[in-house]
């Protein structure tokens, strides 16, 4: 039989190279997607920017003239900007939301359509924990991950009579390079926010280089792939991260916002 067939973007490095890595050892034939187009000896590497209309279309339209077929695609490419939400620049702002939303609804409109013509998919979409929790000082990360699951909840009604299963992933910290990547939006002296937004951001990072091993990730891909009915959403990571997220849900938000902003120093 042949093998089935993956697109991974934000491949090169963390948690898209920890998938890439497992599953092409489990039999997926494996394309991993990046700007810096990374290759390994085992999985096919692929430049692509999901910025890109033109970058997303050219590399999917390849990857079906080489492999005939797309039967999952794990849209994960991201990196974060943090400071705070005023001294955000407009286009600092748009550039996050662009990468970390508009660079997912491409790549699933970019493989949709063979999806359907072959009667079903799979579409993974690596959201957070910070986009079910309003992180601050990273507040355009948290917006763009929020609209993902918007989007995503909203587009999984569409496309499931066409056999297509989507699933957000939503991971707790995890330790890769996505901490060293990040941008941050420089603070001056006399900025109000800079006492905070320091002790804010030095907590996540921390957390972040503490973060669990994105193998673990990994698994979780694997098994969803394998699972006859995916979830709609799954939470990975350390279990405060989780239990955070699900006492969001049940906790009146005033006594879960006392809380957080305790964790964070705030
Ligand atoms: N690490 C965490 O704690 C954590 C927690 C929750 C969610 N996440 C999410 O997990 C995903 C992966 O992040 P990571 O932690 O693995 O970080 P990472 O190690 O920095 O990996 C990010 C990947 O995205 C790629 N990328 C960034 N912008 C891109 C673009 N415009 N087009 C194509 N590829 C792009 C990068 O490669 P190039 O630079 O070569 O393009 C890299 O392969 C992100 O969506 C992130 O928001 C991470």
């Amino acid at each position: 039989m042949d093998k089935k067939v993956i697109l991974i973007t934000g491949a090169s490095t963390g948690i898209g190279r920890a998938c890439a890595d497992r599953l092409h050892w489990s039999g997926w034939t494996v394309v991993g997607a990046s700007r810096r187009g990374t290759t390994s000896d085992s999985w096919q590497g692929l430049s692509m920017d999901v910025d890109n209309d033109a970058s997303v279309e050219q590399g999917v339209a390849d990857i079906i003239a080489e492999h005939g077929r797309i039967d999952a695609v794990l849209a994960n490419a991201g990196w974060g900007v943090a400071g705070a939400a005023e001294a955000t620049p407009i286009a600092d702002a748009k550039a996050q939301v662009e990468t970390i939303f508009w660079g997912a609804v491409r790549i699933v409109n970019a493989v949709l359509p063979s999806m359907r013509h072959q009667g079903g998919g799979r579409i993974l979409l690596t959201s957070s924990i910070g986009g079910l929790i309003g992180i601050p000082f990273q507040a355009f990360y948290s917006a763009g991950k929020f609209a993902l699951e918007g989007y995503a909840e909203s587009m999984a009604y569409e496309v499931e009579p066409f056999g297509v299963h989507v699933t957000l992933i939503e991971p707790g910290n995890f330790k890769t390079d996505f901490t060293a990547s990040r941008r941050m939006i420089p603070s001056s002296v006399d900025d109000p926010y800079r006492v905070a937004s320091e002790k804010a951001i030095r907590t996540m990072e921390r957390d972040e280089r503490n973060g669990a091993n994105p193998s673990d990730v990994a698994k979780v891909v694997e098994r969803l792939l394998n699972s006859a009915k995916p979830p709609r959403r799954l939470m990975v990571g350390k279990r405060n991260e989780r239990v955070g997220a699900v006492a969001k849900r049940l906790m009146p938000f005033r006594l879960f916002e006392k809380s957080a902003r305790k964790s964070l120093g705030l």
